[in-house]
């Protein structure tokens, strides 16, 4: 009976005098159970292979397979050095998937795709993100819902950041924060010290409305075709900011994300109506296609946001609650959710 020698006489030979090539050659030969099959495995000559085992029994000092018929089984000793090499090359491996991890943090690109209402938000949220892991580069896109749902159907990027999930995309979907759709109005306008405004009033006023395939747009559409309203649209704008003067211009009034107005700080020329129904309680999420393998980069960007993304926007939050009527304070109060 061939007795294994000790594990740790084992150790101390092999640390000085054993490759790594000739570890690998034996542990492929030992999964097979055949030098011919380790050979074409490791695109090697049979003889090659041969060669290697035999030195590295040599060193070990005991035979490491033994030959029954055509067949070679695994020695004791090779069993045991068998087991032992898996051990290294999975840890190996597992030092290797973290150099990646690593690498990928360093070296990483991040593509993002957020509806024009985020667009307020994420590039604030990317400064620090960017700071702290100095070697990704990012592409944000922004575009409306409807642009935001072309992206993920051509798998575009990472991930994406909208209001109103889609059917028949299979997004997986983390709620990030409230994205409140308030009435603008200028300053001026007759209505701005009016309380709980009725909608019907709402209707008789001229609006400035996104463009078609924009999300906030649906959802105003859906607050009047529920309450069988119609909405008198003077000037069709895809663009937040183009809005926004628009309606100081005197063009009429509109729907927006309170985030849209949030960065305007005191001196705004725009006022928030004080309208029933009002703000549409909107959320933004962050998704990504359910079968997409997020790289490191990207989970690591949608855990920031989840975590310290919400906290820091918990801690601006002033500048939402500054540009919401009174009676909706509360929302501002918790505007993470
Ligand atoms: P959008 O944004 O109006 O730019 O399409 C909608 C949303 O918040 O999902």
């Amino acid at each position: 009976m061939v007795m294994s020698p000790p594990l740790q006489t084992l150790n101390s030979v092999l640390a000085d005098r054993v490759t790594l090539h000739q570890l690998r050659v034996f542990a492929v030969a030992a999964r097979h159970g055949s030098y011919t099959r380790a050979a074409e495995e490791l695109c090697l000559t049979q003889p090659t292979v041969s060669m290697q085992i035999k030195q590295l029994a040599q060193v070990v000092g005991m035979p490491l397979f033994e030959q029954v018929g055509k067949k070679i089984y695994l020695t004791q000793v090779g069993k045991e050095l068998s087991s032992a090499c898996q051990e290294i090359f999975e840890r190996l491996a597992q030092v290797e998937m973290t150099v990646a991890d690593l690498k990928g943090m360093k070296q990483g690109y991040l593509k993002i795709a957020v509806v024009t209402t985020a667009k307020y938000v994420i590039p604030r949220l990317l400064g620090p993100f960017c700071r702290r892991y100095s070697g990704v580069d990012v592409a944000l896109e922004v575009t409306n819902h409807r642009g935001i749902m072309e992206r993920a159907s051509d798998n575009q990027d990472d991930l994406y950041i909208l209001s109103q999930l889609p059917t028949d995309i299979d997004f997986k979907a983390y709620p990030f924060i409230e994205n409140p759709l308030v009435v603008l109005a200028p300053r001026s306008h007759p209505l701005a010290q009016e309380r709980n405004i009725p909608l019907e009033r709402l209707a008789q006023e001229t609006f400035i409305m996104r463009e078609m395939g924009s999300g906030t747009r649906r959802a105003v559409q859906k607050l009047f075709d529920e309450h069988k309203m119609q909405i008198k649209v003077k000037l069709e704008l895809a663009s937040n900011e183009g809005i926004k003067h628009a309606i100081v211009g005197g063009m009429g009034i509109s729907v927006l994300s309170a985030h849209t107005i949030a960065i305007d700080g005191e001196g705004s020329d725009l006022v928030v109506l004080d309208v029933q129904h009002f703000p549409i309680q909107c959320h933004w999420y962050v998704c990504h296609l359910a079968h997409k393998q997020l790289s490191v980069v990207a989970q690591t960007f949608l855990t920031y946001l989840q975590t310290e993304g919400k906290q820091l926007l918990g801690m601006n939050s002033s500048g939402l609650k500054n540009h919401l009527p009174v009676s909706h304070h509360d929302f501002a109060n918790n505007p993470t959710g």
